[in-house]
């Protein structure tokens, strides 16, 4: 079982190094090699996303990711920035299906911003397109305007579109998702003012006749947004595009407690898959010791089970999550009053003690 371990940038290389400590702990026939990207990568190579990581992700079975950027690189040309390692990787390995499972630990109920009754056991699972949207879409850049409310000045413009085959295939991970869980799927689109929303609605409907054991609902970004707040508990898988599925997995990370807490798999046909927190390089937070490693100790359980064919070895890294959080340790993004702060090394040692 080969694992490419690309730490990045930020808290990237803090928490990466506590989920390797608890794979390591496993005791099973791993062969992890590391490599940099983004930021990192730049710095020594002078490109975010370097043919050898890349070729190095390529050859692994799964890819355990970090986190890339940094607001120091904000002036640099675009492909050169940290994020398009990311992208580039997503791109190049058609990692077009990303899974964000939101669940409210029972311990952390507390630690949330919202009241307990909305929280208290959820579980939903956000699917997420991540190939395709305006995120990839072609043309975009800079121009003159020869049109609109201001021709003659300078407008930006990026380009949002789906092909069918892509909107066919994230649906039936979606619907295939469903019948493991609770048989209830919400697909959101914004239907009403865009086109290719419209057509994502179009065949989201289409690619459901083929599973009528499970319910479909339509509804609009924005609503579905108000929704996550107002009834989370009422949504079981969710489905929808790159842009519209990076703001609402965000926003439901606040519902497990802190974004600390929300891995990622992205998946590509071949179920080869990257592994990641859901948030970023926390340049805020980097290098204080402090950051939540758990998402990414979650993201190697989702590794284990998705690309490495480890279901016991995943439950028991959930197992150990689910313990150290019952002890009381909690990084200061989920602390409540009458818990025991850590930092990021403090928590991973747990967790390894708590595998048992
Ligand atoms: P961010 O997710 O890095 O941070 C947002 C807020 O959450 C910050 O206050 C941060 O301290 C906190 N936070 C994030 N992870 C945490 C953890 N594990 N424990 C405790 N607190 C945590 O998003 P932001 O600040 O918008 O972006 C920072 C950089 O990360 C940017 O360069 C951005 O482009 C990049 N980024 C990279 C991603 C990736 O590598 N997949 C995803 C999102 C952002
Ligand atoms: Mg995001």
């Amino acid at each position: 079982m080969k694992i490419a371990v690309l730490p990045g940038d930020g808290i990237g290389t803090e928490i990466v190094a506590e989920a390797v400590k608890v794979l390591k702990a496993l005791d099973l026939p791993f062969e992890m090699e590391s490599a940099l990207v983004g930021g990192a990568a730049y710095e020594a190579h002078g490109h975010p996303l370097p043919e050898s990581t890349l070729n190095l992700a390529k050859a692994a079975d799964a890819i355990l990711f970090g986190a890339v950027g940094d607001w120091k690189y904000d002036k640099l040309d675009r492909p050169l920035r940290p994020e398009q390692a990311i992208l580039g990787l997503r791109k190049h390995l058609g990692l077009f299906a990303n899974f964000r499972p939101a669940i409210c630990y029972e311990q952390l109920v507390g630690a949330s911003s919202l009241k307990p009754e909305l929280i208290a056991g959820l579980d939903i699972l956000i699917i997420r397109e991540l190939t395709g949207d305006i995120y990839f879409g072609q043309p975009r850049g800079r121009r003159v305007a020869t049109d609109g409310h201001f021709p003659g000045a300078e407008e930006a413009f990026d380009t949002m579109r789906y092909s069918k085959p892509e909107i066919e295939r994230i649906a039936h991970v979606a619907f295939q998702a469903a019948r493991k869980r609770n048989k209830k799927v919400t697909s959101v689109d914004k239907a009403n003012v865009l086109e290719t929303f419209q057509f994502w609605k179009d065949v989201v409907t289409e690619v459901h006749a083929q599973y009528p054991d499970v319910e479909l609902q339509h509804m609009y970004v924005d609503n579905a947004a108000m929704q996550l707040v107002k009834a989370p508990k009422a949504f079981d898988v969710v489905v929808t595009g790159n842009m519209f599925g990076d703001i609402l997995s965000d926003e439901a990370s606040m519902l497990t407690g802190s974004i600390g807490m929300l891995p990622s798999a992205s998946l590509n046909s071949k179920n080869q898959g990257l592994y990641e927190p859901s948030h970023g390089s926390a340049p805020d937070i980097a290098g204080k010791g402090v950051a939540n490693p758990l998402a990414t100790i979650l993201s190697a359980a989702m590794m284990l089970r998705f690309s490495l064919n480890q279901e016991a070895a995943a439950q028991r890294i959930e197992a150990a999550v689910q313990k150290v959080l019952v002890q009381g340790l909690r990084t200061p993004d989920i602390y409540s009053e009458g818990t025991t702060k850590v930092g990021t090394a403090q928590m991973g040692d747990a967790v390894v003690k708590a595998l048992g």
